[in-house]
């Protein structure tokens, strides 16, 4: 992976940081739903490397279950209007669902994704986010499990992408300017 890498200004996360990390809250969502039984959901495509990991790292009875979503006009991260492209297969009433997310940027692709399960009926809605971007325009999340706050830059790896590359690399960086500026 040569020539990806070679893409990369700087490694934030390392792959022992991530998998460190990861297992903590695991460990922590396992402790907190003791009895329970959890349906992990995540939105495709970013977060399934991350939901992956997770649920490996909880010793709890769960499903998984994942949605696809598309923008209308201008986009998830400006409208916050979505269309669901593929819908979950299991029943959210009475479950208790946490929503896997690699990312939390602008919020608005969890806010919408929180009311619509939410008119659901689920027993409880809880979410998982591995990043949560210090940016000024986020909007108000409850997130319960964070792995990591960080930087307000153009990160990729570990499911992220520029253009769908870069999902594959196994920790998390920050992706060189002239690589997003050579495109334009
Ligand atoms: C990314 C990421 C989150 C969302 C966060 O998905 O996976 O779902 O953006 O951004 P927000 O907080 O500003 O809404 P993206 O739309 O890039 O699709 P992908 O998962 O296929 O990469």
């Amino acid at each position: 992976m040569q020539a990806v890498h070679e893409d990369i200004d700087r490694v934030l996360f390392t792959e022992e940081d991530l998998r460190a990390r990861v297992k903590d809250m695991g460990r922590q969502i396992t402790a907190d739903h003791e009895g329970e039984s959890l349906l992990v959901v995540s939105v495709l495509r970013g977060a399934a490397i991350f939901m992956a990991d997770l649920v490996r790292e909880i010793d709890l009875p769960l499903e998984m279950d994942y949605m696809a979503i598309s923008s209308y006009g201008n986009g998830v991260k400006s409208s916050g209007i979505v269309r669901i492209l593929k819908d979950l297969t299991s029943s959210v009433e009475g479950r208790h669902v946490l929503i896997a997310e690699d990312i939390l940027d602008s919020g608005l692709t969890l806010k919408y994704l929180i009311r619509n399960l939410e008119s659901r009926n689920p027993a409880s809605i809880e979410v998982a986010t591995l990043l949560r971007k210090k940016t000024k325009a986020q909007a108000d999340i409850d997130c319960r499990y964070v792995g990591f706050e960080c930087p307000d830059e153009f990160i990729v790896g570990y499911g992220m992408d520029y253009a769908e590359r870069y999902r594959n690399l196994p920790y998390i960086g920050v992706l060189k300017p002239e690589v997003y500026e050579r495109a334009q």
